[in-house]
C-alpha cells in the first residue's frame, strides 16, 4: 500500500516512521514533513490546508491511504476533499472534528451523550463572564472556543487574569476547575467501532515540576503503572463510545483519531478536553511501542471496517519522549539555530529522534524551524530505562537556546 501523511510535526514523523516499518505499507509519503522524514519517505510540497490541493496530489501519487495529522485541515474539511477524490482518508469530515473546533459544540455533545465534564457555560459578553467565574470560584479556568493550538487555555487565581482573557477571545468557555493528574486516552474509531489505545500521559506546562505557562506538549510516557486496571474500559464505556454514538446519531459519525483528554479527579474520571487527531507528543511515545500494523488499523478507521482489525496490540516495557524546544518556546520561537548531535542520538539504543519543527539551510544544515524542535523518544523495558536512553540522547543534541523539561515521567519511574 501507498500511505501519504499531512502535515510537518513531530506526530506525522511518527505516524509516517510507523507506517514505513508496517510490512502492510510499500511506499510513504509526506507533505510537507520535515527534515526528518527523509530517510524513509518521500516529501512533496503542498499546503496542509488546501483540500483540493491535498487530493489531487493523493490522486497524482496513487495514494491508497492518507492520513491527515493537525487539527487545523481536518477542521478546514480536508479528509472530506480527500474522500470526494475517492481516496481512504483517516480522519474525521469538517463537521465531525468540531468536536475539536469548538469547545461548546464538545461540552454540547458530552451532554446529549451524558458524558463526564467540567461543568460549564460559553459566555460570550462581560457580564456572563463575570457571573460564570464567580459562580465557580478559584482556580479559574477560561477556555477560547476556537482553535488555538494549545494555547487558548488560561488557569488562574487572579479573577482579573481571566477577565482579561475571556475579553480578548471573544467567545469562551468557563468552567469548573478540575483537579487530579491527567491522562491521553486515544480511541480509533470508524464511527460505529471503537478501539482504545494504552493510556499515555503528557506534560503540557513549560517548566520543571509543572510549572510555567500551558504548551504544546513538552514530553509523554506510555503506559502509566499508576493508572487504575480498568481506566481504559472504563472510559471506552462512559466517555469513548457514548460520544462516537452521539455523533452518529446526529448524522455527522466521527471516523479517525478521538482523543479524551481526561482528569481523575476525586470524583471520578472527567473529560477535559476532546481532540480529533493524534496527540503530539504521546503519539511519538505510543507508536514506539504499537505492535499492531499502524496500517491496518488507520484502515479500518477509514473504510469502516475496524471491527475486522481487533484490539491494538502493544510491545512490553515503556516508551519515553522528551522534546527539545527553541528559545522563547512557547511565547515566541526562534528559527535557524544550528542542531548537532542528532546521529549520535538516534544511535543510542532504543532511541528515535522524532523531528517536530526543523529545516535545512542553504548549506544544508539541520536548523530549528519551530517552537518544538525535535522529539527524542526511547523505549526500554521500564520507565527508568526508556528515560535513561532518552535523556541520553537529549544530551547529545545541541543548539542555540535549547530548551527541555528534565523530569518527563520521573514521577511515575519512582512508582508514584
Ligand atoms: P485543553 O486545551 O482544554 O486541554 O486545556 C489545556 C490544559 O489546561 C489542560 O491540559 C489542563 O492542564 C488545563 N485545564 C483545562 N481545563 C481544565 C479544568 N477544567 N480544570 C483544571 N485544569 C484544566
Ligand atoms: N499533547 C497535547 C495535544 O496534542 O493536544
Amino acid at each position: 500500500m501507498k500511505a501519504l501523511v499531512i502535515g510537518t510535526g513531530g506526530r506525522e514523523h511518527a505516524l509516517a516512521l510507523a507506517l514505513s516499518r508496517d510490512p502492510g505499507v510499500g511506499e510513504v509519503h509526506v507533505a510537507p514533513g520535515n527534515p526528518g522524514v527523509a530517510p524513509f519517505a518521500e516529501r512533496h510540497e503542498v499546503d496542509p490546508l488546501d483540500g483540493e490541493a491535498v487530493a489531487a496530489l493523493a490522486v497524482s501519487l496513487g495514494a491508497e491511504l492518507v492520513v491527515v495529522g493537525p487539527e487545523a485541515p481536518l477542521v478546514a474539511g480536508v479528509a472530506d476533499a480527500v474522500r470526494a477524490a475517492g481516496i481512504a482518508c483517516f480522519g474525521p469530515s469538517r463537521e465531525a472534528a468540531q468536536l475539536e473546533g469548538s469547545k461548546a459544540f464538545a461540552k454540547q455533545i458530552m451532554a446529549a451523550a451524558e458524558v463526564p465534564t467540567a461543568m460549564a457555560h460559553v459566555c460570550e459578553t462581560r457580564e456572563e463572564v463575570e457571573a460564570a467565574l464567580d459562580a465557580f470560584g478559584a482556580p479559574y479556568v477560561v477556555k477560547d472556543d476556537a482553535l488555538a493550538a494549545g494555547k487558548g487555555v488560561v488557569v488562574t487565581d487572579d479573577r482579573d487574569e481571566a477577565v482579561e482573557h475571556a475579553l480578548a477571545c471573544g467567545r469562551v468557555v468557563i468552567e469548573e476547575f478540575l483537579d487530579g493528574p491527567e491522562v491521553s486516552l486515544f480511541a480509533i474509531t470508524d464511527g460505529e467501532t471503537v478501539l482504545p489505545l494504552q493510556p499515555a500521559q503528557d506534560f503540557k506546562r513549560a517548566l520543571d515540576g509543572d510549572e510555567g505557562p500551558n504548551t504544546g506538549g513538552m514530553g509523554a510516557y506510555t503506559p502509566l503503572p499508576w493508572a487504575p486496571d480498568d481506566l481504559v474500559e472504563e472510559v471506552a464505556r462512559r466517555v469513548l463510545q457514548p460520544t462516537v454514538d452521539e455523533m452518529a446519531r446526529r448524522g455527522t459519525p466521527f471516523a479517525g483519531l478521538l482523543y479524551a483528554g481526561l482528569a481523575l479527579t476525586s470524583r471520578g474520571v472527567r473529560v477535559v478536553e476532546f481532540n480529533a487527531r493524534f496527540g503530539d507528543p504521546e503519539t511519538q511515545a505510543l507508536m514506539a511501542l504499537l505492535r499492531t500494523p499502524l496500517s491496518a488499523l488507520l484502515r479500518g478507521a477509514a473504510t469502516g471496517t475496524l471491527a475486522e482489525v481487533g484490539l491494538p496490540q502493544w510491545a512490553d516495557g515503556a516508551a519515553v519522549t522528551v522534546v527539545l524546544s527553541s528559545a522563547g518556546y512557547p511565547a515566541s520561537s526562534r528559527s535557524g539555530d544550528v542542531i548537532t548531535g542528532v546521529d549520535a542520538a538516534d544511535a543510542i539504543e532504543g532511541v528515535d529522534v522524532i523531528h517536530a519543527g526543523t529545516g535545512l539551510d542553504d548549506e544544508g544544515r539541520l536548523v530549528t524551524a519551530g517552537g518544538r524542535v525535535l522529539a527524542v523518544t526511547a523505549v526500554g523495558d521500564d520507565l527508568a530505562q526508556a528515560r535513561e536512553r532518552a535523556y541520553a540522547g537529549v544530551a547529545e543534541i545541541g543548539f542555540d537556546g535549547a530548551q527541555h523539561r528534565t523530569d518527563i515521567a520521573l514521577a511515575a519511574s519512582q512508582g508514584e
